[in-house]
C-alpha cells in the first residue's frame, strides 16, 4: 500500500515515520508513505498557498490550485483521495479496515482557517477524527495512517487484532492485561491469570471484555 500525505508541514512527520512499528513497516516494504509539500505545486511566483477569503472575514484560506495540481500529479486509477476536516464523517475502526483494502491513498491535510471549498470536488471521502478542532490535518493524518498501517498483514502479529478494542467482528473493548510483579503496592493480578488453565483464562478474558463494554460503551453492544 502507498499513502501520500499532502501537507505544508512535512517536518511534523519525522518522528512519526522514524519510530517503532511504522518505521519497521516502511523498512519491510509493507507500506510506502510519502510526505508531499503541496507548496511545491503552487503557481504563485512568491510560493503563496493561501489567500484572503472572498466575502471578507478573518484569516487566510488554502488555495485550490496547489492542492488540485498535487492530487492530479499523484493520482492513479485506483487512488482514494481523502480530505481531513472537522466536518467529515467521524473516523472509526470499521473505516480503518475499509481504508486498508486500498492500494493507494492520498490524504490532504487542511490548515490555517480553512480551505477553498472547491477542493471538496476532487476528493472521494472527507474524514474527521472526532468532534474537536485541531490546528491542522497533520495529527489526523498520522492517526489514520497509523491505524491503517497496523492492519496491513505482517505489520503486527495477526492475533493482536482479534482482541483489539472495536474489533469489527466482536465489537467489544479489549480485556485488561497485567505483567510482573504479581503484587504491586497491595494490588494483585487476578488469580485466574496465573493458574495456567487456558480455558479458564479465555473465559475470564471474554467475560471481562463483555463487562467492560457494558460499563463503558453500551452503545457498542446495541450495534
Ligand atoms: N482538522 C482540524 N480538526 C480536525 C479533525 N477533528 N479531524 C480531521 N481534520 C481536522
Amino acid at each position: 500500500m502507498r499513502i501520500d500525505i499532502l501537507t505544508l508541514f512535512p517536518e511534523m512527520f519525522e518522528g512519526f515515520l522514524n519510530t517503532s512499528i511504522i518505521k519497521r513497516a516502511i523498512e519491510k516494504n509493507l507500506v510506502e508513505i510519502n510526505i508531499v509539500n503541496f507548496r511545491d505545486y503552487t503557481d504563485d511566483p512568491h510560493g503563496k498557498v493561501d489567500d484572503t477569503p472572498y466575502g471578507g472575514g478573518r484569516g487566510m484560506v488554502l488555495r485550490v490550485q496547489p492542492i488540485y495540481d498535487a492530487v492530479m500529479d499523484l493520482k492513479r486509477d485506483d487512488t482514494k483521495v481523502i480530505l481531513l476536516t472537522p466536518d467529515g464523517i467521524t473516523y472509526n475502526q470499521k473505516e480503518a479496515y475499509e481504508l486498508k483494502n486500498n492500494k493507494h491513498l492520498i490524504i490532504i491535510c487542511g490548515h490555517y482557517e480553512g480551505f477553498d471549498d472547491r477542493i471538496r470536488n476532487i476528493v472521494d471521502l472527507e474524514i474527521s477524527i472526532g468532534d474537536y478542532v485541531l490546528t491542522g490535518g497533520e495529527i489526523p493524518a498520522m492517526a489514520i495512517t497509523d491505524s491503517v498501517t497496523r492492519l496491513i498483514p505482517g505489520v503486527i502479529m495477526e492475533e493482536s487484532h482479534i482482541n483489539d478494542s472495536f474489533n469489527i467482528e466482536t465489537n467489544l473493548l479489549d480485556y485488561p492485561t497485567y505483567t510482573k510483579p504479581r503484587e504491586f503496592k497491595g494490588m494483585e493480578v487476578p488469580e485466574v491469570l496465573v493458574n495456567g488453565n487456558h480455558k479458564e483464562i479465555d473465559d475470564y478474558r471474554r467475560k471481562m471484555q463483555i463487562e467492560k463494554t457494558k460499563e463503558r460503551r453500551p452503545d457498542l453492544l446495541d450495534n
